[in-house]
């Protein structure tokens, strides 16, 4: 069985991460695509009323994605990528993971920082995603290596 790497990335950091994984790991690639694209002033975190802190506000917030896995029971391992928000992940992300079943599928997640750690995202996920397995994720910086990726993957049997 193969792995999907699966991923948001709204400036290309955690993208680039992603691809990594994936080559590391011989996983297929899903990017998860926004309806509405994060322009640098919906992205602006200084700015209160910028998109990105109203959806980060309402955490039940569930911005709209355009596309879909359609063959997700093809796998057994899913490494779900995104950029931290807010010491947490994006509500986009949760949008992602309502849409799914993940019965006999573990999610392992991994993230890119301006420097903060994974929090409560594991308890997050577990909380959302439905009948899923969630490892303890992981931060990595944005330009770590495919070695250290196959390193680290290798802790997670079947992956
Ligand atoms: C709205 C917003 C909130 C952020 N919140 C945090 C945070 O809480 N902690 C942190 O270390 N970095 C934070 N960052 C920085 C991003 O996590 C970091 O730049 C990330 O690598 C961007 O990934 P991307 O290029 O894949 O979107 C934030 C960035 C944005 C746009």
């Amino acid at each position: 069985m193969k792995g999907l790497v699966a991923y948001f990335s709204a400036t290309g950091t955690t993208e680039k991460v992603a691809k990594n994984l994936a080559k590391a790991t011989n996983s297929d690639l899903f990017e998860i695509i926004p309806k509405q694209k994060y322009t640098d002033e919906d992205l602006d975190w200084t700015n209160q009323n910028s998109r990105s802190s109203i959806e980060m506000k309402n955490l039940s917030f569930r911005p709209e994605i355009v596309n879909k896995i359609d063959n997700l029971k093809d796998y057994n391992c899913l490494f779900l990528g995104f950029p931290i928000w807010w010491y947490r992940e994006p509500t986009i992300v949760d949008t992602f993971l309502e849409q799914y079943d993940f019965s006999n599928i573990k999610i392992i997640p991994f993230a890119t920082s301006g420097g903060s750690g994974m929090g409560s995202i594991k308890e997050n996920i577990l909380h959302i995603a439905k009948n899923a397995i969630v490892e303890d994720g992981k931060r990595f910086y944005s330009n770590v290596s495919v070695d250290e990726l196959k390193n680290w993957s290798k802790h997670f049997v079947n992956c």
